[in-house]
């Protein structure tokens, strides 16, 4: 057997079109990764950066108003209250104590507000929500906070302000963010990258490549992975592969060691088959030396040509890697056997032969393997009888039809099958238990009843053994039939 190479993309069909590698891919996750979890970390970042920046007004606020009342008669100078409300960012302030407006600051021109945020119990949600909502709100919004900065108790502060300044915090902000994430994410996924390029990506490149060195020709051994030792999976991998490596190079050299043997062996059964033939002519003719001792050994010397034929033969036909697929057709049964049981001399003085088959049993099978098949079996059955010394015998072959299946059963009154011949039945060269059998008949009578779909079995083996050969008909293919015609 020779084992051809190929490449790859020969034996996995068409070349699937080339994906980005293990590495690019695990690079972009690791990306996008990064950038989920910063994402999630901005929302309530921004959130925080948005409140602490309105406490911080109305922190001011506060500051301011408390400038404001301690002004003489509680009125304040346009010039410092347009300072005190520039300082702290905002157009208003009112002060509310024990839920009496105590005290108000504000421009001129009062505003109009479009959006009020209670700073005292939001919701971190809706804190978060209320963040997000600075970055799409339309341009120059006005807002009122209300809030409670803790300089006094019981006093919360209620401002207003042009939200613009807010924003453009809040942008700043979130760009100093964005640029951080882009350079963690960066380190990050470099880190990433590296470390499992290292533990995983490398050696699985490392693995793929000898697999496909390895396949490329499985013969020779020097392909064979070296595993690195490693204590991981991935070491796991590579003594598993090694190992299977080695079990297969092994067997393919074996087998290619045992198919040369058998293409010898095949040659020199041929060519001594047909040596042994003329030998078998040649001492055909000794038969007629009158010499008493040429005619009581001429019969042994015949018979032993006749058994090295048969192995000869015997050893061809197994030899073919396959036999040839059965041409069937429907014959009758009985003529068949009658030819078997001339060939074979039967009946003959001490063995008795006796066919029960209905001159109308048809069988549907190829009769040329056939008759190998009953061939075999009664050679065996004589073999067994004549085994038994002078003791007589007797083959039955008996025919019957159970529907589709026609079944022959072969039986003798020989010894039966020993031990050694039933473990190993239907395997070539196993099942000999007899002297001067090569064991191959089985082997071939059963291989042919198998490319019948049918069975073949030892049914019986006290008294003697019975051999059940079960054909089926073929199935008959009356749609294929019918579209070849058309
Ligand atoms: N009818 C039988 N009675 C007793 N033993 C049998 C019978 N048929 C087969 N055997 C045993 O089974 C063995 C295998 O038979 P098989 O036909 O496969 O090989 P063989 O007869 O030894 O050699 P070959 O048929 O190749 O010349 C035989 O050696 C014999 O011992
Ligand atoms: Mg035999």
């Amino acid at each position: 057997m020779s084992v051809t190479s190929h490449d790859e993309s020969q034996a996995s069909g068409k070349a699937p079109a080339r994906a980005p590698g293990l590495s690019a891919k695990l690079l972009l996750l690791t990306v996008l990764f990064v950038m989920l979890a910063e994402v999630l970390v901005f929302a309530p970042s921004v959130s925080n950066f948005r409140k602490q920046w309105l406490m911080e007004r109305l922190g001011t606020a506060q500051i301011a108003s408390l400038a404001a009342e301690a002004a003489p008669g509680g009125q304040l100078p346009t010039m410092l209250r347009d300072e005190l409300l520039k300082n702290a960012m905002v157009k208003a302030i009112s002060v509310k104590r024990a839920n009496a407006r105590v005290l108000v600051i504000e421009m001129d021109m009062p505003a109009e507000v479009d959006a009020t945020y209670d700073l005292r119990n939001a919701s971190w949600v809706t804190l978060i929500a209320d963040a997000l909502m600075v970055y799409v709100s339309p341009k120059d919004r006005v807002v009122r906070v209300i809030g409670e900065p803790g300089l006094n108790k019981d006093e919360f502060i209620d401002v207003v302000m042009g939200e613009e300044t807010l924003k453009a915090a809040m942008i700043r902000y979130g760009l100093d963010i964005l640029g951080l994430s882009i350079i963690i994410s960066i380190i990050t996924a470099a880190l990433l990258y590296l470390s499992l390029n290292w533990l995983l990506v490398k050696p699985m490149t490392g693995l793929t490549k000898n697999i496909v060195r390895f396949r490329e020709r499985p013969e020779d051994p020097t392909r064979i992975i070296t595993p690195s030792g490693r204590r991981d999976e991935i070491g796991t991998a590579e003594r598993e592969l090694s190992a299977m490596q080695h079990e297969l190079s092994e067997t393919l050299t074996q087998k290619s060691r045992l198919a040369a043997l058998g293409l010898a062996v095949s040659k020199i059964s041929h060519d001594l088959r047909n040596m042994l033939s003329s030998a078998q002519l040649l001492s055909d003719r000794l038969r007629t030396v009158k010499d008493p001792t040429v005619q009581r050994l001429v019969p042994k010397l015949i018979a032993s040509l006749d058994r090295a034929i048969r192995l000869c033969a015997h050893t061809l036909d197994f030899g073919q890697a396959h036999e040839a697929p059965p041409r069937r057709k429907r014959f009758a049964l009985a003529p068949l056997v009658a030819e078997v049981g001339d060939s074979l001399g039967l009946p003959r003085p001490g063995i008795d032969w006796m066919v029960t088959i209905d001159a109308a049993l048809e069988i549907d099978a190829d009769r040329d393997q056939l008759y190998r098949v009953m061939s075999n079996l009664c050679r065996n059955a004589v073999q067994a009888l004549e085994s038994e010394g002078d003791a007589r015998g007797e083959i039955a072959v008996s025919g019957r039809r159970e529907g589709s299946v026609t079944i022959v059963e072969v039986a003798d009154t020989g010894p039966g099958l020993p031990e050694k011949a039933r473990s190993h039945l239907f395997e070539a060269f196993q099942s000999v238990a007899r002297k001067g059998g090569s064991g191959l008949g089985l082997a071939i009578a059963a291989e042919l009843v198998q490319a019948h779909g049918g069975q073949i079995a030892l049914v019986n083996n006290e008294g003697g053994a019975t051999f059940r050969v079960s054909i089926p008909d073929a199935v008959v293919d009356l749609e294929g039939m019918r579209r070849r015609r058309a």
